[in-house]
């Protein structure tokens, strides 16, 4: 239990990945705010899952990208628990399409949930890190922003760009003792792969040297470790959990 006293916001907490991580932080004894922007139902089944297991959390809606919202529900949540402790920038969407046809507003919405939201709750919690001289700032970024993929242009550089906001802030936060790192997940079994052909997971389950796509657990172990106390000399750095897909850095 050494998130016991902590308190943690998991961003896009509502399914997939950032449940996991929502159950994992919650078993370590972290209370865990569930962020969502409209799945009410898959949030409340976080928050029984949590409840099932003796952990604690609370509701947390609210749109990352909408900065004057997003600020105003951290300050309450701030107010009512003290500090935020523990922040994961998991929130994420998809807009995908070759970009010859990828249309403006297709773009914008990808970087403002997965970059911009990721600055705007990162600026809302720093603060009370700071005063604190404590604070894990995890931002899940992904392997398409280490190699690029056709037809995510957005997607691919948003990732990308969470790389370069984490370096920067981690050189900021360094001296206060809030670490920042990333967790780039390969492909993993959610909503957001649900979707692609019998094909497509063919081909790619041949990229991956572990044979298989990776599950939502396997990337919440990985959030957990940067979120404890015995990562606390890791900053600026990104932890690949892709099945060996990918092995550069
Ligand atoms: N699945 C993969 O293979 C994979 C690979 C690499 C990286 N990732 C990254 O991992 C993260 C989680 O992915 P996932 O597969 O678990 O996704 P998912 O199953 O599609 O869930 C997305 C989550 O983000 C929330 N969300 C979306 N837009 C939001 C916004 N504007 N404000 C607040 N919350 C918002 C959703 O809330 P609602 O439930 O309310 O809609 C939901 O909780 C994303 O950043 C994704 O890019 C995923």
């Amino acid at each position: 239990m050494t998130l016991q006293g902590k308190v943690a916001l998991v961003t896009g907490g509502s399914r997939g990945i950032g449940q996991q991580v929502c159950l994992r932080l919650a078993a370590m004894g972290a209370m865990v705010g569930i962020n969502y922007v409209s799945n009410e139902a898959a949030a409340k089944q976080t928050l029984a899952l949590i409840e099932q297991t003796g952990g604690k959390g609370f509701f947390a809606p609210f749109d990352v990208a909408d900065s004057e919202r997003a600020q105003e529900r951290i300050r309450e949540i701030t107010d009512a628990h003290e500090s935020v402790d523990i922040l994961v920038n998991n929130a994420g969407i998809t807009r995908d399409g070759l970009m010859a046809r990828m249309k403006d507003a297709e773009w914008d919405a990808v970087l403002d949930t997965n970059l911009k939201g990721a600055y705007i709750c990162s600026k809302a919690v720093m603060k009370g890190m700071m005063k604190k001289r404590w604070g894990r700032i995890i931002n899940m970024t992904s392997v398409v922003g280490f190699l690029g993929n056709a037809g995510q242009v957005n997607y691919a550089s948003a990732k990308a760009g969470l790389v370069g906001l984490t370096k920067s802030m981690a050189r900021e936060l360094a001296s206060r003792s809030i670490t920042v790192n990333c967790v780039a997940p390969g492909y993993i079994v959610t909503d957001m792969t649900s979707n692609l052909s019998a094909e497509i997971r063919e081909a790619l389950i041949k990229q991956i040297p572990l044979g298989t796509l990776g599950q939502p657990q396997d990337v919440a172990a990985a959030v957990a470790f940067l979120a404890s106390p015995e990562s606390g000399y890791m900053t600026g750095q990104t932890l690949h959990v892709n099945g060996g897909m990918y092995m550069g850095n």
